[in-house]
């Protein structure tokens, strides 16, 4: 498996994969890809095995607490799934992060996303407490806005 940062070559191939994602991933539009390899390509790794595209990561540095970074997507390919691919993204963003000397990585899944949730877990990420649990997982409520609560992880950098 090779990893590599998200470049215009790669972005049709990573909407493709973020396709497969339902119901916890959806693709994003071409333009939002195409910005996120101009912009953000140092947090968006994207993992190739025999040039096919098996997972992909998008996150981004807060610009307004630069100590911050959030991860928005994370997608392996259905078939190669329990291989290390997310595990593989994941420390990817982590060593920015620790070059960068952020304080905290942090993303957001449906509360009954349970791969997210044991995945989140088992790389080191805290459940954020929240107001109320769904099968032991905490949720806090309207996190992304109005009706759309959300089960937080993060993981601070010393
Ligand atoms: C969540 C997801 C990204 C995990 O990707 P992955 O490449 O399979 O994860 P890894 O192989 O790196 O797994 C790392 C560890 O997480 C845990 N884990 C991952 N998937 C798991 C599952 N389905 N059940 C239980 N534990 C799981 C295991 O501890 C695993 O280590 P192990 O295989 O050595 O036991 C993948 O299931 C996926 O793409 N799901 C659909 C999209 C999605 O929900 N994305 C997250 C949105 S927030």
């Amino acid at each position: 498996m090779r990893i590599t940062a998200l470049n215009n070559d790669l972005t049709d191939d990573v909407l493709r994969l973020m396709d497969l994602g339902a119901p916890y991933v959806k693709a994003r539009t071409p333009s939002d890809y195409w910005l996120y390899a101009k912009l953000f390509a140092s947090t968006c790794p994207v993992a190739v095995v025999d040039n096919m595209v098996v997972g992909a990561l998008i996150a981004m540095r807060s610009q307004d607490d630069p100590s911050e970074i959030y991860i928005q997507d994370v997608m392996t390919h259905p078939e190669y799934r329990r291989r290390g691919v997310a595990a593989a993204l994941i420390s990817v963003v982590q060593t920015r992060a620790q070059q960068w000397e952020c304080r905290r990585i942090y993303l957001t899944s449906e509360p009954e996303n349970l791969a997210a949730y044991r995945t989140w877990r088992s790389l080191g990420f805290a459940n954020v407490a929240g107001e109320y649990t769904v099968k032991g997982v905490q949720v806090i409520k309207d996190f992304k806005g109005p009706g759309k609560d959300r089960a937080v992880f993060d993981m601070t950098l010393p």
